[in-house]
């Protein structure tokens, strides 16, 4: 497999370890993001005039299914080529460049939205401040996340292996917030939020590209454990991430990840 394979770093831009992310990558090659979350825009259900905000739209989607059931959705994310590419997807829909660390919507929106994003969003508090404050009184918040666990053979083998390689354990550089059930409800509570629905549940995750399915993932989402390894460096180490976890992810030509995701509805108190 590693004949077949595309070293990271050979073709593609390493989005994190440059501060930004390839929008064009994404919107081809992660359509997984979006197609999983069907389900998540049933939840929300969104309503013919009502207001929602999508945190973390990346290329569009979601938010473009919003608007089309009739609701007037805004799509915000902090990563301007994310926004740009949305733009250019849904040119009818309203996208913001913005950091969801700092809302400063007030009792505006019916709903808030948010698919695979929050976990990026580090601290926690202040997007859920900002959530709760946007949220105008019965409002609701329908969110995914990862969740506690999620990706955790993936994350032990990027350590490891960066750290073999004699970088040292990259794991304090982790980007990824991944709580559990308690963490987040009473993170939701304490700031006026009443969770009616949590659940956290595997989703193992087809990655696109086959055989070099996880080292795409790892090109476009794990830069940061990188940080301190010379570009030289990285397509051993990442050759050697994917030898190690191939006998439990890759299968009949297909990499799964180990996602695991929280689930939150949660509502503003009328
Ligand atoms: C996730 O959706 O769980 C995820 C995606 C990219 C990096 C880390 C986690």
């Amino acid at each position: 497999m590693t004949e077949e394979r595309t070293a990271t770093g050979s073709g593609l831009t390493d989005n994190l370890q440059q501060g930004r992310w390839d929008a064009a990558t994404y919107n081809t090659h992660f359509s997984f993001v979006w197609e999983f979350a069907t389900d998540l825009l049933s939840v929300l259900a969104p309503q013919y005039g009502e207001r929602v905000l999508d945190i973390g739209c990346g290329t569009g989607q979601l938010t473009a299914a919003i608007a089309e059931a009739g609701s007037t959705v805004t799509g915000i994310d902090n990563d301007e080529a994310m926004v740009s590419r949305a733009r250019q997807n849904f040119p009818g829909v309203d996208f913001a460049v913005m950091d969801a660390r700092a809302l400063t919507y007030a009792n505006e929106f019916d709903a808030v939205f948010s698919n695979a994003s929050l976990h990026w969003m580090r601290p926690p508090t202040p997007v859920v401040v900002g959530i709760s404050r946007a949220l105008k009184p019965g409002g609701r918040l329908v969110a995914e996340m990862g969740g506690q666990g999620n990706i955790r053979s993936i994350v032990a083998s990027i350590r490891r292996c960066v750290a073999a390689a004699g970088y040292g354990d990259p794991g304090s550089r982790s980007p990824w917030y991944f709580p559990d059930i308690p963490s987040y409800t009473t993170l939701l509570k304490r700031h006026g939020l009443n969770t009616a629905m949590a659940t956290l549940f595997a989703r193992p995750t087809p990655l696109n590209g086959g055989p070099d399915g996880l080292a795409l993932w790892l090109d476009m989402f794990a830069g940061a454990f990188f940080e301190r390894v010379p570009p030289h460096a990285k397509p051993t180490i990442v050759n050697a991430i994917v030898e190690e976890l191939q006998p439990t992810l890759y299968h009949d030509g297909q990499w799964v990840a180990d996602y695991v995701r929280l689930r939150i509805i949660a509502t503003k108190p009328p």
